[in-house]
């Protein structure tokens, strides 16, 4: 194609546009106070000012109508009761809560967001809202030249998005992720700046095509959609923790997952037949290679029509569910939106009788090319839909399957906008609006509907669902993994940033195609990456059709070995992971962070992007490139245990670290501790015994966490049924103390003791466990 060559920058091809021209929002009229909401009228425009907590405020401004508070798609929160004191003068309105000042100059309308420390958060000089004649609107913010940016959801790139500008537009790329690659599949219009070591968090909830620009100017950066309001939040912060638990206070945490969906999962598109899908299990078993889950991709459905199996390949897929399960290993079906447009089949007769699907403000049904060929899109913008859709999920749940991925989602339509037309009108539970404004929410609202309905018919189990596309909030339904990858060294690379910003977006259950989707894997490429899922929240090796297969044992018994090493080690680290999920549900903490977050003040954790944390304790460093056995990890401070080997390191600074092929450096803080599980067999995955790893410290330190445990599979921790220890490890120089502070549940485990195992205890240290003295070396333990 044309635009594939030097065409593309044919010099007569250069655009030539005019200036843009904006409409300020111009001087205040009046202002009103009405129940904790500030209402001002403006020359060119209306706008709301809600208080949402202390230390959460949001901005709307319409230009046409009072702005409109109730129809965010993500925010499923009310304003809590704010105490605000006013002072007024004729240039400035100044509004305060605890948490947060804002001063409102009034000629013309600019905003001031101060923190409770008068420090500066967000400010507008020149330029503050604006839109243009198309209806596009724009908010301009000063830009410190300390600042930088990170979230923005599923980005390419770097982890610092300063210098960036962004699109969210959810789209289907199978084309290579490139650095300048955008948009994806996911849209979040959110960050956080990080400053001096403070942060700041700005959710901009617009669900149209939205535009955020740190690229353009070196002192304003500006967020602007293509239509509707501008409606944004400001969150205080100010660690970055803060900000996330503010964030996720307003879009919502992820559910606890069960603790299979954080196990291993195999795929491929795709295992075609039932033959060939208990074989691979049967392999897992005969390896000793651990796995939760086994995906079946497009091929298991007849003419990819969704709620079907094809009778050939999977005559009887209930049997297979089922003998699986009895293996220890799940069944993941994919579901797409997509109906086959097929008057003998059922889901389609339904669709069209029951007036379901998407359709134009005629009354057509929108048509769309995908898989199964011609096909109609269920309106899941509409809780009918919605309904009709749960509902079909029995289908399913009636078979044993405990898990769903849904694909295709944003919606993806084979054709040159890549998605459905933008004027097809969605119900929108009665308020009908275009695609062009609902496009970004199509995918949140088939993950909703999915969730719900998996997760009703499963009586008490908890379901798992995996999706491409969503929105702000999307974490609340489903784990999300990063689209259509390459095998490519460079894609291994880029995923660390892409994770940890979709983190800092809200979403912590995330991860990349291990080994990589289009494309050939190789040994060494496919062995390192696995090295790195282990550690990734969502861990799925997955490729596509006609590559190399790349199940862990594909390229010989030396690096199964070692991949076999490493996804064992993922149900080591489970009792770790399962307590950072828990914290992730409860706080909205990603599970895997960039250093940055537990180090804000360090500006050389600001762009580490070949690095990471599990937690606030554990620094993963691997190996991203090729024939490659050593590399510079930088430690921040403290002082740090390589996990394997055992070897000291002081942090603040950088080290030169081997790793050969079957080695991924793991630090682990001294001071600190981890849990540890052990691998049974895949049809036994529970750890019988769990240890705590005490990394003995000798600075004065106290670090508290949080252990947690449960059944791993229903919503009984819902009634108490759960184990909570909240732990505490202090170190000094003559004693090592580790004591539970409280403990929290009535959930009794399989174990009735954790083992404590002193990591580096020196001369001199005593151990105190629960403040008793270990004199004789016992074997050391906690009750549970
Ligand atoms: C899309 C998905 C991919 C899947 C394929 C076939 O490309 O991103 O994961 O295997 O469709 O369903």
């Amino acid at each position: 194609m044309l635009k594939d060559t030097s065409f593309a920058i044919h010099p007569g091809k250069e655009q030539q546009t005019g200036p843009v021209i904006y409409q300020d929002i111009g001087n205040v009229l009046k202002h009103t106070p009405v129940d904790n909401i500030y209402l001002f009228t403006c020359e060119n425009g209306d706008v709301a000012v809600q208080f949402y907590t202390d230390s959460i405020v949001r901005v709307v401004m319409n230009q046409k109508t009072e702005p409109k508070l109730h129809a965010s798609k993500a925010v499923h929160v009310t304003p809590e009761d704010v105490r605000i004191t006013e002072v007024n003068s004729e240039e400035v309105l100044k509004l305060k809560s605890n948490k947060l000042e804002l001063i409102i100059r009034k000629t013309p309308f600019r905003i001031t967001v101060k923190d409770d420390q008068d420090r500066l958060i967000v400010a507008e000089g020149e330029r503050g809202m604006a839109y243009r004649e198309n209806g596009e609107v724009t908010v301009f913010k000063e830009m410190n030249e300390n600042d930088h940016f990170y979230g923005f959801g599923e980005k390419s790139g770097y982890l610092d998005k300063r210098g960036e500008k962004y699109e969210m537009w959810n789209t289907d790329v199978y084309a290579p992720h490139n650095p300048e690659t955008d948009p994806l599949y996911e849209s979040i219009p959110y960050f956080m700046t990080l400053r001096q070591g403070r942060a700041h968090g700005l959710f901009f909830d617009n669900t149209f095509r939205t535009e955020f620009d740190m690229k353009s100017a070196s002192d304003y950066y500006s967020f602007s959609a293509e239509g509707g309001q501008v409606d944004y939040y400001v969150l205080a912060g100010p660690e970055p923790k803060a900000v996330l638990e503010q964030y996720t206070h307003l879009t919502g945490r992820m559910p606890l997952p069960p603790k299979w969906a954080i196990g291993y999962h195999q795929s491929r598109y795709s295992y075609k037949t039932e033959m060939e899908v208990r074989e691979l299990a049967k392999s897992f078993v005969e390896h000793d290679i651990p796995v939760d889950a086994i995906h079946l991709d497009i091929h298991y459905m007849n003419g990819y029509r969704v709620f079907t199996f094809d009778k050939e390949r999977f005559p009887n897929p209930e049997k297979l569910v089922y003998d699986l399960k009895e293996m220890g290993i799940r069944i993941v079906p994919i579901v797409d939106p997509g109906v086959k447009k097929d008057s003998e089949y059922p889901i389609y007769q339904e669709g069209v009788r029951e007036n379901l699907f998407c359709k134009y403000i005629e009354g057509d049904i929108y048509f769309g090319e995908v898989w199964p060929g011609e096909s109609a899109f269920p309106d899941f913008t509409d809780g009918n839909v919605r309904k009709w859709w749960s509902d079909k999920h029995a289908f399913y749940t009636n078979i044993g399957i405990e898990g769903i991925w849904n694909d295709m989602n944003e919606p993806a339509v084979f054709n040159e906008t890549k998605t459905m037309d933008v004027s097809v009108i969605h119900r929108n539970d009665g308020e009908p609006t275009t695609h062009r404004e609902l496009h970004n929410v199509y995918g949140l609202f088939m993950g909703q509907a999915t969730y719900d309905g998996m997760k009703e018919q499963l009586k008490g189990k908890r379901p798992f669902l995996l999706t491409r596309a969503g929105y702000a909030g999307v974490q609340r339904y489903a784990a999300v993994w990063t689209g259509d990858n390459r095998s490519f060294w460079e894609h291994l690379q880029m995923s660390l940033p892409m994770v940890m910003n979709m983190g800092l977006s809200g979403v912590p259950f995330t991860g990349p195609d291990v080994g990589g989707f289009a494309h050939d894997t190789n040994a060494e490429l496919l062995t390192r990456w696995t090295q790195v899922g282990a550690f990734t929240p969502y861990f799925r090796n997955h490729s596509a059709i006609e590559t190399r297969y790349q199940e862990p044992w594909q390229f010989g018994e030396k690096y199964e070995a070692i991949m076999k090493k490493y996804i064992q080690m993922r149900y080591k680290w489970m009792p770790q992971l399962y307590s950072l999920f828990f914290q992730a549900s409860k706080h909205g903490l990603p599970v895997m962070r960039p250093l940055l977050m537990e180090y804000p003040g360090d500006v050389k954790t600001y762009n580490l992007n070949d690095q990471f944390m599990i937690g606030d304790n554990v620094v993963i460093a691997p190996i991203l490139t090729p024939s490659t056995t050593a590399r510079a990890v930088y430690l921040p401070a403290g002082d740090w245990v390589e996990y394997t080997s055992g070897s000291m390191y002081t942090g603040g600074k950088q080290h030169l670290i081997h790793a050969k092929l079957e080695d991924m450096p793991i630090f682990v803080k001294k001071g600190t501790a981890v849990m540890q599980g052990e691998w049974n067999s895949n049809a036994d995955k529970t750890s019988k015994n769990i240890r705590m790893d005490v990394y003995a410290g000798d600075g004065n330190g106290t670090y508290v966490f949080t252990y947690y445990d449960d059944d791993g599979e229903t919503f009984a921790y819902e009634n108490g049924s759960y184990l909570k220890l909240d732990v505490e490890v202090i170190s000094n120089r003559d004693r090592v103390e580790v004591n539970v502070r409280s403990k929290d549940g009535d959930y009794v485990p399989g174990y009735k003791e954790i083992t404590v195992n002193i990591i580096g205890l020196k001369e001199g240290q005593n151990v105190i466990i629960n403040g008793e003295i270990n004199r004789d070396n016992d074997k050391l333990s906690l009750k549970v």
